[in-house]
């Protein structure tokens, strides 16, 4: 491959990072025309793709996401799906969704977030959602956080054969937000009403006053202090009434 080709192969399949700028795009989508990121500013929203419509795994997840909607929503986050199939295949999977699968005991679901046509690939090209590798045709199963600055805060990315765990999904983003709102960190498989992690002494004077501080800290070493956060404080603040 000469040097032009590995410039245009690496534009084509460019990828996000986190902390960067959702990458604009305008698409076409089963509720209408999107402007994104911009249509979303204020909101935190989840930008995900699946490789294909009428795929099994792919039924079950949109089966999945569709019945959590409102969970999403009250965390004041939107859902964006994406594959590289056209409108009417959306419309058409959608509705046999609704009316014939039913999938671990939900069933006439209604999905009623936005499904993204690709057909032309440019929006899942922008996203890194080729990789071709797994797939030169089809999107993997990413998934973007991107805040309500429009900033990318979290990417998680599935092969085709996997199907994504929702709750991690739901617990990453509530995760984010209680780090934004209470200046924490969050430890490894944290949930509401776990202690958290309180950010690292930036200096050996705050390393020191932290070992001593009457404060509620259980420091087990300078660089290790948790203290508790009440789980009602942190839905009652990140979740809408
Ligand atoms: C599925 O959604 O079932 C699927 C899609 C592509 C490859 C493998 C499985």
């Amino acid at each position: 491959m000469n040097t032009t080709e590995t410039i245009h192969e690496e534009q084509s399949f460019s990828m996000p990072r986190i902390g960067d700028k959702a990458p604009e795009f305008k698409a076409v989508t089963t509720q209408g025309d999107i402007n994104y990121p911009s249509d979303y500013k204020g909101k935190w929203s989840i930008l995900f793709s699946h490789p294909a419509d009428f795929t099994p795994v792919c039924t079950s997840e949109f089966i999945t996401f569709a019945h959590l909607e409102e969970k999403f929503e009250k965390a004041n986050c939107s859902l964006i799906g994406l594959s590289i199939d056209g409108l009417y295949s959306h419309i058409a999977w959608l509705r046999t969704i609704k009316d014939k699968i039913e999938f671990n005991g939900m069933k006439n679901i209604e999905v009623k977030f936005p499904l993204i046509e690709d057909i032309s690939m440019e929006v899942a090209k922008k996203y890194g959602m080729i990789q071709p590798g797994e797939s030169k045709t089809q999107a993997v199963r990413a998934v973007f956080f991107v805040d309500p600055n429009e900033t990318v805060r979290a990417i998680i990315y599935y092969p085709l054969s996997l199907g994504r765990n929702f709750d991690e999904l739901y617990r990453a983003l509530i995760a984010m937000q209680t780090a934004d709102k209470f200046n924490v960190a969050t430890p490894a498989d944290w949930n509401p009403g776990d202690d958290v992690i309180v950010s690292p002494a930036g200096s050996c004077g705050v390393a020191e006053e932290r070992m001593t501080s009457s404060e509620d800290l259980d420091c087990k070493d300078w660089f290790f202090c948790t203290k508790k956060l009440n789980k009602d404080l942190v839905l009652d603040t990140i979740l809408k009434k």
